[in-house]
């Protein structure tokens, strides 16, 4: 299927598998891989960064409009630049995962990022496996293949919790993955699957499986 179109969607809530699954489906389907997730981060990170009032629309939208953001989307090197400086480790940091949401809620902001992230497709040359939370209803309704990837709850804070190397408390990890997916809820919907969107639940299956079943629907739908 090399030198066809072939992009392919994921949207799911944090702590359902997204982002590892996303990359390794998308190398083994040689395309290009987006974490859409990042480019909010890498916002988030300037604004905390050069004291943007992250409650001040205009202003965050404005960042959004101006940074340089420099995103990999080879599936084998992760790495993102904001002005040129290396934020890769950076945007990972607690900090901003709290803030975050107040980016993502803000609707100037997106708009940008869309706008960035269709072009991105675009320079891939529509082969790639792009993942967030609102690429299968709005950034790219028109993807050849269209996931959501969902996990029961049990399962996302049990997955996060290893992420973190077990170091948060249950009510912690609660806080911080169900608290951000009720704030970032208020604007995109990435709870229920859109008409023609295929629905993946890993709660019951491991990474390989995972991966086997996003392949799966990549075969049975995109042809
Ligand atoms: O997937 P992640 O945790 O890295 O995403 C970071 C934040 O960005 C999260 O709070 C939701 C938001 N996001 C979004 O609103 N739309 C996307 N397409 C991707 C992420």
């Amino acid at each position: 299927r090399i030198g066809k179109s072939l992009v392919v969607a994921i949207d799911g809530p944090s702590g359902s598998g997204k982002s590892s699954v996303s990359r390794e489906a998308a190398r083994q389907l040689h395309a290009a891989y987006l974490d859409t997730g990042a480019m909010y981060r890498a916002v988030t990170w300037h604004c905390l960064a050069e004291g943007v009032d992250l409650g001040d629309g205009a202003a965050v939208e404005h960042a959004a409009r101006t940074i340089e953001l420099g995103i990999s989307t080879k599936p084998d090197h992760e790495s993102m630049t904001v002005g040129g400086k290396d934020v890769t480790d950076a945007i990972r940091e607690p900090r901003v995962s709290e803030a975050v949401s107040a980016v993502a809620t803000t609707l100037g902001a997106r708009s940008e990022l869309i706008r960035r992230q269709r072009q991105i497709i675009a320079d891939s040359g529509h082969r790639i496996v792009a993942e967030g939370r609102d690429i299968t209803t709005v950034v790219a309704p028109d993807a050849e293949v269209r996931i959501l990837l969902t996990a029961s709850e049990a399962a996302r804070l049990r997955r996060r919790g290893d992420q973190l190397g077990g170091t948060q408390t249950e009510a912690q990890l609660q806080a911080q993955v169900l608290g951000r997916d009720t704030k970032d809820s208020t604007v995109v919907n990435f709870h229920q699957a859109a008409d023609g969107v295929v629905t993946v639940d890993s709660s019951e299956l491991d990474f390989e499986q995972t991966i086997t079943a996003v392949l799966d629907v990549v075969r049975t739908v995109a042809h």
